[in-house]
């Protein structure tokens, strides 16, 4: 296509003079990548990711073997993790996954995971551990100057183009330009000269609008129109609808005693049906002038603002279904005054997230009966996504809430065990736990105290026997903490073999 063609089509996508002559395919711009680089890209919770530059690495990777490491924000969408993991294009994976195919390829030990907190991940470029050779951004637009206005999340652009020595830009033209002055690009820089990041509530705005680049980087600008990955919504269940009764009534008795107001503190949530299905219950709930300071917006953020429960929501990505993105972009200027997205280490920073006080909601694979969680490996081995951002806010809330079921399969697996066979966030970081069955205060409880509210509160009455038995015993053993070395994982070692974590019963007439 003619230059001049090319020119006035994308004028108001690409402002930087100049730049308009690096447009060409996505698989032209995969060339660019090489074996054993490390490739840094957008996408955070599958939002505002690498629509075209990535699937063509894929593609390429099929007829000539190479490997990259892979660093992003967090998960990206459209399969993309699963399709260079399938064609063994990743050596190294970071920060967080969600994809089925590369689950099972970090399991087998064919990809390297590591495994980061989403808000120290950006450490490790800032401080030139790991080095991007080439960033893929996926952008809304490029502005006079060469500075990038991301799309849908920001997560660890910010650092990956300050980093990367050449960056690959993918303007997705199906993301209105409205969405121009959502985000809040700040960077604190790095010690000993790292600044106060200034954010004294879930709206403040202390940043530009878009991603400083010195456009002599960008070798390479593709344009895609197609949209993000829609989030799934489960329906609410018997489940998540007893898990957030319980903790909605929980907030209504601390509005009660005094120690919380119908705006509680600003809320953090990972996305899930348990998740989504309390924030939901806080429409009909006595809850107003909400605020959320979080990493991702969801449907259920969105539908507190339209029903004036919400007023503010800040994070690193929207992450919504299709009718909600519908929704959102085709009305955004209505939404902009109370959202704002940020770069990951400003969403997730422990130094905000302890100045505001947040809440913290997050989900649990299982706990033990002293509240160590275990967020990430099945029966200690087995990765399932990463700890995401779970313990930057379970670290640092004013109150860190960890929920899951309190057990399935059938009742096959209790998700109270004695001791978690895995801990990303230890007894000291949580404060509140909760399934099905009911919850448990844990603040101001010594591990002892601890436990006995747990196997109460919080197990499958099912496993309550079991339990207290387990805990009686280690007891007589003695300890702070008591345990019973030998039987402590026994639970997960049964669940291998059998496929159950309850003993087998014994006939009554034996
Ligand atoms: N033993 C064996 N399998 C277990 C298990 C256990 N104790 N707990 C969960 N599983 C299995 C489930 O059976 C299910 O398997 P399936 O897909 O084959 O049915 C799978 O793990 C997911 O469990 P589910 O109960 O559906 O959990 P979820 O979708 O609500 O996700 C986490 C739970 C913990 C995996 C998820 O919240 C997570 O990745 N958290 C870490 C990151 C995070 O917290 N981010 C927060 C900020 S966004």
């Amino acid at each position: 296509m003619q230059l001049t063609i090319i020119k006035t089509m994308y004028e108001d996508r690409i402002k930087r003079s100049g730049l308009q002559g690096k447009i060409t395919s996505a698989a032209d711009a995969a060339s660019f990548i090489k074996d054993g680089m490390v490739v840094a890209s957008s996408g955070f919770t599958k939002a505002g990711d690498s629509k075209a530059v990535l699937k063509a690495l894929a593609a390429h990777v099929q007829d000539h073997p190479m490997k990259i490491t892979l660093l992003t924000g967090a998960s990206l969408g459209h399969g993309t993790d699963g399709l260079l993991a399938e064609a063994h294009a990743l050596k190294k994976r970071m920060p967080f996954q969600v994809d089925p195919v590369l689950r099972s390829n970090i399991n087998s030990g064919d990809v390297l995971f590591m495994d980061q907190h989403l808000g120290e991940s950006a450490e490790l470029i800032n401080e030139g551990i790991i080095t991007p050779d080439i960033a893929v951004i996926e952008a809304l637009m490029i502005e006079e100057d060469g500075s990038i206005v991301p799309t849908t999340s920001v997560g660890n652009t910010a650092s990956f183009a300050a980093a990367a020595s050449r960056i690959i830009v993918e303007i997705n033209i199906s993301v209105p330009l409205t969405l121009h002055g959502v985000h809040d690009i700040f960077s604190a820089g790095t010690w000993p000269d790292r600044k106060i990041i200034p954010i004294t509530s879930a709206g403040t705005r202390i940043g530009r609008t878009s991603i400083p680049v010195d456009p002599e980087k960008i070798i390479a600008i593709v344009i895609t129109e197609t949209t993000d990955s829609p989030a799934q919504i489960n329906e609410r269940d018997d489940k998540t609808r007893a898990i957030a009764g319980h903790l909605l009534q929980f907030f209504e008795h601390e509005i009660k005693r005094g120690r919380l107001t119908p705006s509680l503190r600003p809320l953090q949530s990972g996305i899930g049906k348990v998740a989504n299905a309390v924030l939901e219950g806080f429409i009909d709930g006595n809850f107003h002038n909400l605020t959320m300071y979080s990493e991702v917006l969801q449907d259920s953020t969105f539908s507190l603002i339209d029903a004036g429960k919400m007023d503010f929501a800040s994070a690193s990505s929207i992450t919504v279904s299709q009718p909600c993105y519908n929704r959102l972009m085709n009305d955004i200027e209505r939404y902009k005054p109370n959202i704002v997205l940020r770069p990951q280490d400003i969403s997730n920073a422990a130094e905000v997230i302890r100045r505001l006080g947040v809440i913290s909601i997050n989900t649990a694979i299982e706990f033990d009966i002293y509240g160590n969680v275990n967020s990430t490996h099945i029966a200690g081995t087995k990765m399932m996504n990463g700890i995401g951002g779970s313990n930057d806010f379970a670290r640092n809330a004013y109150m860190s809430v960890f929920v899951t079921q309190g057990s399935s399969k059938a009742g096959a697996i209790s998700h109270i065990v004695p001791m978690a066979s895995h801990v990303d966030n230890s007894e000291h970081d949580v404060d509140i736990l909760v399934t099905d069955f009911g919850l448990a205060d844990l603040r101001g409880l010594a591990p002892r105290e601890r436990a006995k509210l747990i196997i109460s509160n919080c197990a499958d009455p099912a496993y309550r026997d079991e339990l207290n038995d387990y805990f009686l015993a280690a007891c007589k053993k003695g300890g702070h903490t008591p345990h019973l070395l030998q039987e402590a994982l026994s639970w997960h070692q049964r669940m291998e073999s059998t496929g159950a974590m309850k003993r087998e019963q014994v006939p009554q007439d034996m």
